[in-house]
């Protein structure tokens, strides 16, 4: 069942790739800024998830949307989550880090999920229970990787609150782990784990749109991902590593209170 999702989402996801890519000028202009002056989206943003919900209602015309630009509409059992360009940031600076993001929920369950990294060619997919895909490898994370060991990407919210509270916790990680990268991307982030590219991954604030089918393809190259004490994966806080690095990590966050903001 989840075959044929994957398989629209894909279409869907390499189409809004090749718009993208087709239109991107060399310095896209801001349109509109929305939680702070840094949170940005350009007419592409825009362009892009009315493109993706052409698509996702010509074929299904009974299914809801949630789209990172213009909400929620329908209400029906099969959700389709969309992030136009995850890394907005980057897409305006011309860094080779965004991507566009298609995940198909069933009765609130992921079942399908594609991250298009464009500036790349990458094509990340999973399908629920049918492992996770690059290029037609199958993904697995990185195992057995111990804490100070393990490079781990995280990202940052948009609000000097937030972002405060954010730089408090790195300190503390950075000082026991290998490493810390920051790519821009979530779904690119989450995706990098799959592929065992880095080892975690944690962030708090990251939405459904950010983090469901880059969490699909996760799981999927058998990583755990959920949220603090056994929640799902959440704005408050989204961890993701193969199991055993997932508890060192939740167990190094946890005490921090990192869901907070100042
Ligand atoms: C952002 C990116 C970034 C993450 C932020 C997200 P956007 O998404 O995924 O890596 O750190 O939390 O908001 O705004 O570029 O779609």
């Amino acid at each position: 069942m989840s075959t044929g999702y994957l398989e629209l989402a894909e279409r869907i996801a390499r189409e809004a790739g090749e718009m993208l890519l087709a239109k991107r000028p060399a310095r896209p202009e801001v349109l509109a800024t929305k939680s702070s002056p840094t949170d940005v989206v350009t007419a592409l943003d825009r362009a892009a998830e009315e493109l993706i919900r052409a698509r996702i209602r010509e074929a299904r015309p009974d299914d809801a949307i949630l789209g990172e630009e213009g909400g929620t509409t329908g209400d029906g059992r099969v959700r389709w989550i969309v992030d136009p360009i995850d890394g907005t940031v980057n897409f305006l600076y011309g860094l080779p880090e965004w991507s566009v993001s298609i995940a198909v929920e069933v009765d609130g369950e992921v079942v399908a999920g594609v991250v298009n990294v464009v500036p790349r060619g990458e094509v990340f997919t999973a399908a629920k229970g049918e492992g996770a895909w690059l290029a037609g490898e199958r993904l697995r994370c990185n195992t057995g990787v111990p804490l100070e060991r393990a490079l781990i990407a995280t990202g940052f919210g948009y609000e000097p609150g937030r972002r405060a509270v954010q730089g408090e916790v790195l300190a503390h990680v950075v000082a026991r782990v290998r490493d810390i990268r920051r790519g821009g991307s979530a779904a690119s982030d989450l995706c990098a784990v799959a592929a065992g590219r880095v080892d975690g991954y944690y962030e708090r604030g990251p939405q459904a749109w950010d983090y469901a089918a880059g969490g699909l393809v996760a799981a999927e190259a058998g990583a755990r991902v959920g949220g603090l004490h056994g929640k799902p994966a959440n704005p408050g806080l989204t961890l993701c590593a193969a199991p055993g690095l997932f508890e060192e990590l939740h167990d190094l966050l946890a005490p921090l209170n990192p869901e907070r903001d100042a």
